[in-house]
């Protein structure tokens, strides 16, 4: 009687692990170790190098892989070029002469393109070089599970709505990241992306000169802070595409500085600094500024939420060829 229950239960969980997989779409760890076993060392070997030419790659290849996040899914739509068919997502506002690492993506896809051919998909790739770049850059390892698919069309509308921006409020922030599947401390933690790369300065050029109306900058950016942007970004439009680095103390290093700056009122953009301003998300920003190992730990587990958002699986979607373009093959 005992030996009927266990074989029955053995076949039981027999079949769960054979059909659960594609039943619930889900990712997995080892999804390309038959077939693409050197995939994980490709991807090392060419962020490596487009960062060895262009250090500020890692915070591109980071943003970029939470803008096809974002947008309907880690499903490499962000990467695709505006066809006939649709206007992508490239030519959206947040992304447009903004976000940047395309041509490191597509070269490491035609290098893994010689070596599995049709195997590997472009958003497991930008998912795996955003690890890679954190890591280059002394931040935390994440596990990143694989097998997303790549999507077949992508919407500069879905961009527009879905990206976050800096002129909003942390009300509307959250509630984007709640509409993926992220809470109040994912924000605060996915935040702290702004520890690495520069932003234009359009994207916080009111706070330096009329906050407001007021005639006079934000009371919330420290004093010194406004006469030195005030330096880098003329009141002028010329300047409009100038670059300050988000986290003035280390610009290219992934660690906890970025908290300490807000504890110091010295974020760069006014989202940035809008987490000081909520009871909740300031005792966070407070934690993380002390605690730089927790904030490490927090990073990785919010960086594995944000990687399975919306992924496609199984059947769905397409392993491309390139990762600008959808193949009009099979
Ligand atoms: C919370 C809402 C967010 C807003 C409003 C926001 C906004 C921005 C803006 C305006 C820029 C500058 C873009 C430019 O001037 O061209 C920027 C840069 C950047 N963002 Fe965010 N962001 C947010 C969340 C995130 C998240 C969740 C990540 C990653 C996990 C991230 C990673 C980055 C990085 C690394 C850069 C620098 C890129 C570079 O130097 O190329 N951001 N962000
Ligand atoms: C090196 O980086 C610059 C930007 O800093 C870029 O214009 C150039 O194409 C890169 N070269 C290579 C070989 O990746």
């Amino acid at each position: 009687m005992a030996s009927k229950t266990l074989s029955c239960l053995g076949i039981f969980f027999c079949m769960m692990f054979l059909f659960e997989p594609l039943a619930n779409g889900q990712l997995d760890y080892n999804f390309y170790d038959d077939l693409c076993p050197n995939l994980p060392m490709m991807v090392r070997w060419g962020v490596w190098a487009a960062l060895r030419n262009d250090t500020r790659m890692a915070a591109s290849l980071l943003r970029l892989h939470f803008h096809d996040c974002f947008v309907n899914g880690c499903d490499g739509s962000v990467l695709l070029d505006d066809t006939p068919n649709f206007k992508g997502e490239k030519n959206a506002l947040p992304n447009r002469n903004s976000a940047r690492g395309f041509e490191v993506i597509e070269s490491i896809k035609a290098d893994v393109e010689r070596a599995c051919p049709s195997i590997v998909s472009c958003a497991d790739i930008l998912a795996l070089a955003a690890r890679e770049a954190v890591i280059l850059s002394e931040g935390p390892f994440w596990p990143v599970s694989l097998g997303r698919r790549d999507a077949l069309t992508a919407s500069t509308k879905a961009a527009n709505e879905q990206l976050p921006t800096p002129f909003e409020s942390l009300d509307n922030i959250v509630t984007k990241f709640a509409s993926n599947g992220l809470d109040l401390r994912d924000v605060v933690v996915l935040s702290g992306a702004h520890t690495l790369g520069y932003a234009q300065c359009f994207t916080f050029k009111r706070r330096l000169f009329d906050f407001k109306g007021s005639g006079k900058p934000d009371p919330l950016l420290d004093a010194s802070m406004v006469a030195s942007l005030q330096g880098t970004c003329p009141n002028v439009d010329e300047s409009n595409s100038k670059l300050a680095p988000l986290d003035v103390q280390t610009v290219y290093k992934f660690d906890n500085a970025y908290y300490k700056n807000l504890m110091t009122n010295t974020g760069l953009l006014e989202s940035d600094q809008a987490l000081m301003g909520n009871p909740k998300t300031a005792e966070m920003v407070n934690f993380y500024s002390t605690y730089p190992y927790l904030y490490s730990r927090d990073f990785a587990a919010s960086m594995v939420k944000l990687g399975n958002i919306g992924v496609l699986t199984g059947q769905d979607g397409q392993i491309r060829k390139k990762c600008g373009s959808v193949n009009y093959y099979y």
